[in-house]
Protein backbone atom coordinates (compact mmCIF):
# COMPACT_ATOMS: atom_id res chain seq x y z
CA UNK A 1 0.00 0.00 0.00
CA UNK A 2 1.18 3.34 -1.41
CA UNK A 3 1.49 5.94 1.79
CA UNK A 4 0.37 9.41 1.43
CA UNK A 5 2.74 11.48 3.48
CA UNK A 6 6.78 10.59 3.09
CA UNK A 7 6.64 11.44 7.02
CA UNK A 8 4.51 12.12 9.81
CA UNK A 9 5.65 14.23 12.39
CA UNK A 10 3.90 13.41 16.12
CA UNK A 11 3.84 16.45 18.79
CA UNK A 12 2.23 15.46 21.81
CA UNK A 13 0.28 18.67 23.30
CA UNK A 14 -1.23 16.71 25.81
CA UNK A 15 -1.99 18.37 28.94
CA UNK A 16 -2.54 17.60 32.54
CA UNK A 17 -3.83 18.98 35.87
CA UNK A 18 -0.99 21.58 37.37
CA UNK A 19 -0.52 19.16 40.73
CA UNK A 20 -0.08 15.98 38.63
CA UNK A 21 3.23 14.43 38.76
CA UNK A 22 4.12 12.99 35.34
CA UNK A 23 3.94 17.17 34.13
CA UNK A 24 2.96 17.51 30.44
CA UNK A 25 4.01 18.85 26.93
CA UNK A 26 1.29 21.70 26.91
CA UNK A 27 3.40 22.93 30.38
CA UNK A 28 6.15 22.61 28.07
CA UNK A 29 5.12 25.17 24.91
CA UNK A 30 3.57 22.18 22.64
CA UNK A 31 1.04 24.39 21.24
CA UNK A 32 4.06 26.68 20.31
CA UNK A 33 6.44 24.26 19.19
CA UNK A 34 3.34 22.74 16.99
CA UNK A 35 2.64 25.43 15.21
CA UNK A 36 6.59 25.79 14.53
CA UNK A 37 6.39 22.49 12.51
CA UNK A 38 3.62 23.29 10.92
CA UNK A 39 4.79 26.67 10.03
CA UNK A 40 8.17 25.61 9.08
CA UNK A 41 6.82 22.42 6.98
CA UNK A 42 4.75 24.88 4.83
CA UNK A 43 7.54 27.45 4.58
CA UNK A 44 9.55 25.02 2.95
CA UNK A 45 6.99 23.67 0.54
CA UNK A 46 6.70 20.05 2.34
CA UNK A 47 3.25 19.92 2.55
CA UNK A 48 1.83 17.35 1.05
CA UNK A 49 4.88 14.93 1.78
CA UNK A 50 5.53 15.96 5.28
CA UNK A 51 2.49 16.20 7.76
CA UNK A 52 2.77 17.35 11.72
CA UNK A 53 0.06 16.19 13.69
CA UNK A 54 -0.76 17.25 17.25
CA UNK A 55 -1.16 14.20 19.21
CA UNK A 56 -1.95 13.45 22.86
CA UNK A 57 0.58 11.39 25.53
CA UNK A 58 3.24 9.72 23.49
CA UNK A 59 5.07 8.69 26.68
CA UNK A 60 7.82 10.56 26.99
CA UNK A 61 6.64 12.74 29.45
CA UNK A 62 9.77 14.12 31.25
CA UNK A 63 11.23 14.88 27.76
CA UNK A 64 8.47 17.20 26.55
CA UNK A 65 7.46 18.47 24.27
CA UNK A 66 7.64 14.79 23.13
CA UNK A 67 7.87 14.39 19.16
CA UNK A 68 8.46 11.37 16.79
CA UNK A 69 9.14 11.25 13.04
CA UNK A 70 7.95 8.51 11.25
CA UNK A 71 8.82 5.90 9.76
CA UNK A 72 12.00 6.36 10.99
CA UNK A 73 10.96 6.48 14.66
CA UNK A 74 13.21 8.97 15.39
CA UNK A 75 11.89 10.65 18.81
CA UNK A 76 13.27 14.13 19.82
CA UNK A 77 12.99 16.49 23.16
CA UNK A 78 11.55 19.60 21.62
CA UNK A 79 12.03 22.66 23.78
CA UNK A 80 11.77 25.38 21.64
CA UNK A 81 10.07 26.92 18.52
CA UNK A 82 13.26 27.01 16.91
CA UNK A 83 14.13 23.22 17.85
CA UNK A 84 11.67 22.87 15.72
CA UNK A 85 12.60 24.46 12.78
CA UNK A 86 16.13 23.24 12.82
CA UNK A 87 14.43 19.35 13.03
CA UNK A 88 12.48 20.11 9.93
CA UNK A 89 15.95 21.54 8.25
CA UNK A 90 18.34 18.87 9.27
CA UNK A 91 16.06 15.90 9.71
CA UNK A 92 13.60 17.05 6.99
CA UNK A 93 15.01 18.43 4.71
CA UNK A 94 19.20 17.05 4.48
CA UNK A 95 18.07 13.67 6.61
CA UNK A 96 19.98 13.98 8.78
CA UNK A 97 19.28 13.60 12.45
CA UNK A 98 19.50 16.21 14.95
CA UNK A 99 21.92 14.86 17.46
CA UNK A 100 21.12 16.90 20.60
CA UNK A 101 17.98 16.77 20.22
CA UNK A 102 16.95 13.29 20.60
CA UNK A 103 15.58 11.61 23.59
CA UNK A 104 18.39 9.53 25.12
CA UNK A 105 17.98 5.22 23.82
CA UNK A 106 18.23 4.00 26.82
CA UNK A 107 14.16 5.48 27.29
CA UNK A 108 13.12 3.60 24.48
CA UNK A 109 14.15 -0.18 25.77
CA UNK A 110 11.68 -2.22 27.54
S1 LIG B 1 2.40 14.39 28.09
FE1 LIG B 1 3.64 14.53 26.29
S2 LIG B 1 4.55 12.60 26.17
FE2 LIG B 1 3.24 12.43 27.86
Amino acid sequence: MMNKYERHIFICTNRRDEDNKKGCCARNGASEIRDAFKEAVSKRGLKGKVRANQSGCLDACSFGTAVVVYPEGIWYSVPRPEDAVEIVEKHLIKGEIVEHLLIPRSWAKP
